[in-house]
């Protein structure tokens, strides 16, 4: 009771509290983050090979994005609702916001894994680097594709320049490619190590991440003004903040830290990232840093300070965890309410309704589109098939199926899971 007091209390005085929950949706490491430039959505990509779409503002999984055969290591955002996702199988996927269920265009790209994928200025090209070796220019409308070819090993980062008049490529042979779009000779800039991650700023500061934990920055036409001591190990994600002060360095053991950009002090570091940390975001409003983490989750730091921001006090009735009622079921389900909601009423997010699951035959909820794969086994759920589900993981005891991977290891949760939603989704 006291507690319920001082919740009120609190929930009283806060200023209107804004939710800003980590995303935690994916089953395996996060490789990759993109925002809209309204700062409403975010695409990740990851090691599970599903790219996941989420509301920003309410820490929910619209949808789950499934096209590739590996691993997603690269999104990008591109003009008119619509995102890329660059995969370990060499293919780009083109989505549209008006239907997930299946990639408007699939495209062949490249004989090896796309580590990168990058927009042009002008909205026309996605640029593609690859384990190929080569880089890739897709048109998005009609035009050739076109293809840079000189790296001498994997290709880990690509860029457009300021301008959109050269696409900027880092490479494991510890090259900076700088390829004039008119056909003129690359500029080769040679680094010291190998380089991992490349981020350019809109005035065109250009920075690499190497393997031996530096990052370098280079002026717009690729000389290098200084070298910052940024980790121990491998820097293996970068980011800009908008305005192109801040750079965000993380590295697979150790922290991520920011830097300012212009002198190269270190400003502060996060304090407990899911380590390894494999991509970085700013919101493009510059007030939010998200993390991929190897843990599986996206978390939001304040990019001024490097607080973290969330889990925190979240709107009474309007956050993903409304009407779950405390139980141990109920906090074992908090994984799985990002991408279902229990009450008929409450639409699909990036999965089905749960509501009536009991006793339906796999993938017939009404209105929701199940990959072919998933909706084409023989199961009626139960409370024991449901835990059979996450006893062996989604991928064992639904092959085809576009859940991220996932299990609930112990007996007791599952049981304590089961029961829960079987309470939670009866109807009324
Ligand atoms: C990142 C999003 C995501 C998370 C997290 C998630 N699911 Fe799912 N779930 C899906 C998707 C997508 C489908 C539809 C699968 C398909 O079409 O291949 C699905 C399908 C299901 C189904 C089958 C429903 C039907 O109508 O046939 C059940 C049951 C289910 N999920 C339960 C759970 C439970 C319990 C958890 C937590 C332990 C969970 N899910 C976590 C995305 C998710």
């Amino acid at each position: 009771m006291r507690f319920w007091l001082v919740m009120l209390v609190v929930l009283a005085l806060s200023p209107p509290a804004r939710a800003e929950p980590e995303l935690r949706g994916h089953g395996g490491p996060v490789r990759a983050i993109a925002v809209t430039p309204d700062g409403q959505i975010a695409i990740t990509g990851s090691f599970d090979q599903s790219a996941i779409v989420w509301q920003l503002d309410r820490g929910i999984a619209r949808a789950v994005l499934r096209a590739h055969e590996g691993a997603v290591n690269a999104v990008a955002v591109l003009p008119e609702g619509r995102f890329a996702t660059g995969g370990a199988d060499g293919r780009i996927a083109i989505w549209s916001r008006a239907d997930f269920s299946a990639p408007e265009r699939l495209l062949d790209v490249h004989s090896g894994p796309i580590s990168a994928l990058a927009l042009s200025p002008d909205g026309q090209w996605l640029a593609s680097a690859s384990w190929d070796s080569t880089l890739r220019l897709t048109p998005l409308g009609a035009g050739e594709s076109r293809t840079f070819a000189g790296h001498q090993g994997n290709v880990n980062g690509v860029a457009f320049s300021a301008d959109g008049r050269a696409v900027v490529s880092a490479g494991y042979d510890a090259s900076l490619r700088i390829w004039p779009l008119d056909g003129a000779a690359p500029r080769v800039v040679k680094l010291p190590t190998p380089l991992n991650a490349l981020a350019v700023t809109h005035d065109g500061t250009m920075a690499g991440g190497g393997a031996d934990g530096s990052v370098f920055l280079l002026t717009p036409d690729g000389a290098l003004r200084q070298q910052i001591e940024a980790a121990e190990a491998p820097v293996i994600a970068l980011a800009f903040s908008p305005d192109g002060r801040r750079l965000a360095a993380a590295s697979p053991r150790g922290a991520v830290s920011v830097f300012d950009a212009s002198s190269g002090e270190k400003i502060f570091t996060l304090n407990g990232p899911g380590l390894p940390v494999w991509s970085l975001a700013f919101t493009p409003d510059g007030r939010q840093l998200l993390s991929g983490g190897g843990d599986r989750i996206v978390r939001r730091w304040d990019a001024r300070t490097g607080e973290h921001l969330g889990p925190v006090v979240i709107e009474r009735g309007s956050d993903v965890f409304a009407g779950l009622d405390g139980s141990r079921g109920a906090e074992v389900f908090k994984a799985c309410a990002v991408c279902h909601t229990l009450k008929a009423g409450d639409g699909p997010r990036a999965g089905p309704s749960l509501a009536g699951v009991m006793g339906r035959h796999i993938g017939t909820a009404p209105g929701y589109v199940y990959s072919r794969g998933f909706a084409a086994h023989d199961i009626v759920w139960s409370k024991a098939a449901i835990a059979r589900l996450f006893e062996l993981g989604p991928s064992t005891f639904t092959p085809g199926t576009k859940m991220p991977e996932q299990t609930v290891g112990s007996a007791e949760d599952r049981a304590a899971l089961v029961d829960f939603i079987e309470k939670a989704t009866a109807a009324p």
